[in-house]
Parts: structure tokens; C-alpha cells; sequence
């Protein structure tokens, strides 16, 4: 083959090189054979276009192991690009050359396989259309994510993945066996953010997060990715607007830099343009009352969950904050709430239509002694948190922060059915493979 640069399937459908020689890579996404001629569906990260080999073109070599080759072989080839209505995108590429760089086996991947042999087969499912622009529009969530915070000056770090204290209370910890003793696997990396923005002031952290819950529900993973911020000089308001802007500029930048990838996957981009500040509020009270009052058996001092958020959800095509949710269904590092001792200055992010919550969000408590309090109302070891209280002995500061679920997230943009639909490998309670 002469020696040219390779392009990108996408540069051909954009038109610029009709009429053109190019030289493609890629894998054989579909293929159908005919005596004369071969049509191959040749795909790359940048898309699909149709190729045909003909034999009184290539040599007879080449064109008995196009005879021969299966779907998902890896191959090179050059030709001229012909504009042809009757191919998806609208070219064509007649090839005039073209090698097997691999000859694949026979793919398992077919139409109509049931979603346990999918998932079984997750390594190779994930070249699918479906899955592949799903994985592109996590990119680009992911990339937004950090392109906001450092916008706006915060710096990015990292947290210990092994932890010897719990980092939110209800949520089961995993125990991993570390030397001759146990640790767990962190719940959430807040606890070793905050100490963090004494130095920084403010900084986030892009990681897993693990949660042993036994729920088989289409929102839970035992593995998740958890965007974590924290914010000095920042009371409940500016935490409310930090998280306003954050997902906003998430849904934006998809829409803007990922449209074909939302066209494909049949996603109206109208729907995360309605995503603008300021996201509608409610107390946790209020909250509670529409719940009651649409039949729901639930009494305050409950916590909001799956079928409370159904109802709160259900009509709204925006983000919901709920806000001041009562103190012994949340943690203990949250700041009291003056106006009412009962709550404290937190929130929770609710997404449309039932998607679930979004965001854990609040106020940390900056007094020392408090913390202490709330440690001892719930019976829980100060001890254990010696070095989280030593951070209200010097300099305390005024902070919020909140953590993102960004699988989440992605789920509810999607519209996908199940959250393990939007990662590469899902951890869920069944399952850990491949
Ligand atoms: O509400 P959570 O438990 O809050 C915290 O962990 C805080 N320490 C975060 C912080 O303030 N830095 O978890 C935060 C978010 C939830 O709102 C939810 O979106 C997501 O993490 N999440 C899960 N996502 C998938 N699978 C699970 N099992 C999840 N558990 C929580
Ligand atoms: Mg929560």
C-alpha cells in the first residue's frame, strides 16, 4: 500500500474529500458478500461508511480473503470517495486496495441476544453504536465536569481509596483485608477533601466511590463515580449555586459537543437545555406534605426515597432541590440549622421524572463542639474522628461541598434504562464480571 495518511471515517461523511483517494483503518462492523463484489461497513471511533471491494478491482488474492472475512476483522484500505445517496451518510468508498491486518473468529455478538449474555459479553458489547456513543457522551460529561471547576479556579486532587472510618452513615461499607487488619473501601472521599481546602480552598475529586447496599434497583451500583467538591468562604447559598452552575454547564457542553452522539441515541437535546439556573426549591417539610397528600404513608423524619421521589419528580422536566432535611436521616458533619435545630443546611438534587437523587449536598459544620454533639446524639466514637474534628481548631472556615453521582446522571440524560447502561464495566450486586 503507498504510504499515506490515514483519516477518519467522520472526515469522510463531512464531505471534504469526494472524488478523493483516502486511506481508512478500521474493523468490519457489517459485511455482505456478493459474487462480484463485497460490501463492507467499515467503522472506526469516528463512525461507519460503506466500502465496496469488487474483484475486477482488487487482486484475486485480496479479494478471496474479503470473500473469507468476518465481522469485527481489523483491516486497512485506500480508495476513492463517490458520493452515493443509497449509503448510510451518503459516501461511498470503492476501494482499490485493501489488506487483512486480522481475521476476526466468529463474533458471539448477534441481534436478539438476551441482556444477561450482553452484559456476560461486555468487553466485546461495548463496540456496539449504542454503547460506544454512550461512552462518548460520559466523556464528555466527565471533561465538562472539570472544565467548569477549573473555570472557576478550583484544583483537582486525589483521596485514599482505603479507609479506616466510615464517610456517610447507612451506607455499607466494604471490608477489604489489609495486611493483618481490616479496612474498608471509601463510601465517599469527603472526608479527606475537606482538609484539603485549608491548603487549596477550594478543590474537587473525580473517583469511585463503593457502596456494599444490597439494592437491585436501576440506580444503584456498588461501584460509582462520584464528583466531590468543596468550597472555603461558601455558606448554603453559594453551595445551591455551585451545583446549579456545575450541571448546567454538564448538560450544555453535551449538547454542544456531542450531537450526533445524542442524535443517534434518540436524545432530544431540548431536554437538557431546559437545565438553567435557578433549579426550583423546596424544604424537605414541603416536600413531606406533597408526598402525604398524594397518598404516600410517610411521616417527617422519614427519608425521601424511590416512590417519595417518584411523586416529587414525576411532572417536572428540571432539576429539584429539596433543602433542610431533619437531622437523624443525615450525617453528622453537616452545619445546624439555626432557623429550624430540628435540620441541617443541606440538600438533596433531585433529577425528572424519577431518576433519583443526584446530589448529597451541605454546609459543613465549622464549630468543633457541635460536630462533637451530633457525634454523641447518634453513639457514635469521636475517637474515630479525632483528625476530622482537628480541622475546626485551626482556622476553621465556613465550607460547603456536595458529591455528584455521575452515573447518575449520565443515566437520567440518556434516558437509559438501567445505570449500569452508561459504564464500561457496571459493579453491581450480581455482578463483577467481566
Ligand atoms: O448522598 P451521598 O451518599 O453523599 C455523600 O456521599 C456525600 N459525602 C457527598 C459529598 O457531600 N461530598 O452520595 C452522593 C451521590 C448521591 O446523590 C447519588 O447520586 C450518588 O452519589 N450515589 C450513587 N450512585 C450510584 N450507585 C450508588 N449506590 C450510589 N450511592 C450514591
Ligand atoms: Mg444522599
Amino acid at each position: 500500500m503507498t504510504i499515506m495518511e490515514y483519516i477518519h471515517v467522520r472526515d469522510v461523511l463531512d464531505g471534504k474529500h469526494e472524488g478523493k483517494k483516502v486511506h481508512l483503518r478500521g474493523w468490519v462492523h457489517r459485511i455482505r458478500k456478493q459474487t462480484k463484489m463485497t460490501f463492507v461497513l467499515l467503522r472506526d471511533p469516528s463512525g461507519v461508511v460503506q466500502t465496496v471491494i469488487k474483484n475486477s478491482v482488487v487482486s484475486e488474492e485480496s479479494y478471496a480473503d474479503a470473500s473469507k472475512m468476518l465481522i469485527e476483522s481489523l483491516i486497512e484500505l485506500e480508495g476513492i470517495v463517490r458520493a452515493d445517496s443509497r449509503a448510510e451518510g451518503g459516501y461511498e468508498v470503492q476501494v482499490d486496495n485493501f489488506v487483512v491486518l486480522h481475521f476476526a473468529e466468529d463474533f458471539p455478538i448477534t441481534e436478539n441476544q438476551s441482556t444477561e449474555f450482553l452484559n456476560d459479553n461486555r468487553h466485546l458489547w461495548m463496540r456496539s453504536r449504542k454503547l460506544s456513543n454512550v461512552l462518548k457522551v460520559r466523556d464528555e460529561v466527565f471533561r465538562a465536569a472539570r472544565e467548569y471547576l477549573r473555570s472557576e479556579d478550583f484544583y483537582e486532587t486525589t483521596c485514599p481509596m482505603f479507609v479506616s472510618t466510615m464517610g456517610e452513615e447507612g451506607a455499607d461499607l466494604f471490608e477489604v483485608e489489609y495486611f493483618d487488619r481490616k479496612v474498608f473501601l471509601t463510601q465517599t472521599s469527603q472526608m479527606h477533601l475537606e482538609p484539603q481546602l485549608f491548603a487549596m480552598e477550594k478543590v474537587f475529586i473525580l473517583a469511585p466511590s463503593f457502596r456494599g447496599e444490597k439494592s437491585r434497583t436501576r440506580k444503584h451500583l456498588t461501584e460509582f463515580w462520584h464528583l466531590e467538591v468543596e468550597e472555603a468562604w461558601c455558606d448554603h447559598e453559594c453551595n445551591i449555586k455551585r451545583q446549579e452552575g456545575l450541571i448546567t454547564h454538564m448538560c450544555q457542553s453535551v449538547v454542544n459537543n456531542r450531537p450526533d452522539e445524542l442524535a443517534e441515541l434518540g436524545v432530544d437535546p431540548k431536554r437538557l437545555l431546559k437545565i438553567k439556573p435557578p433549579f426550583e426549591r423546596i424544604t424537605y417539610e414541603e416536600a413531606i406534605e406533597t408526598c402525604q397528600k398524594a397518598g404516600l404513608d410517610i411521616k417527617w423524619g422519614q427519608d425521601i426515597r424511590t416512590e417519595a421521589e417518584d411523586i416529587l419528580t414525576k411532572d417536572r422536566d428540571t432539576f429539584l432541590f429539596v433543602e433542610y432535611y431533619p437531622k437523624e436521616i443525615k450525617s453528622f458533619y453537616m452545619k445546624n440549622n439555626e432557623d429550624d435545630s430540628r435540620t441541617y443546611k443541606n440538600n438533596d438534587l433531585l433529577a425528572p421524572h424519577g431518576y433519583g437523587e443526584i446530589i448529597g449536598a451541605s454546609q459543613r459544620e465549622d464549630d468543633g463542639d457541635k460536630i462533637l454533639e451530633n457525634l454523641k446524639r447518634i453513639g457514635d466514637d469521636p475517637k474515630k474522628y479525632e483528625w476530622y474534628i482537628d480541622l475546626r481548631k485551626y482556622g476553621s472556615v465556613e465550607h460547603s461541598g456536595f458529591g455528584v453521582g455521575m452515573d447518575r446522571l449520565i443515566t437520567w440524560m440518556l434516558q437509559l434504562e438501567h445505570i449500569r447502561d452508561c459504564v464500561p464495566f457496571p459493579r453491581t450486586v450480581s455482578r463483577i464480571y467481566p
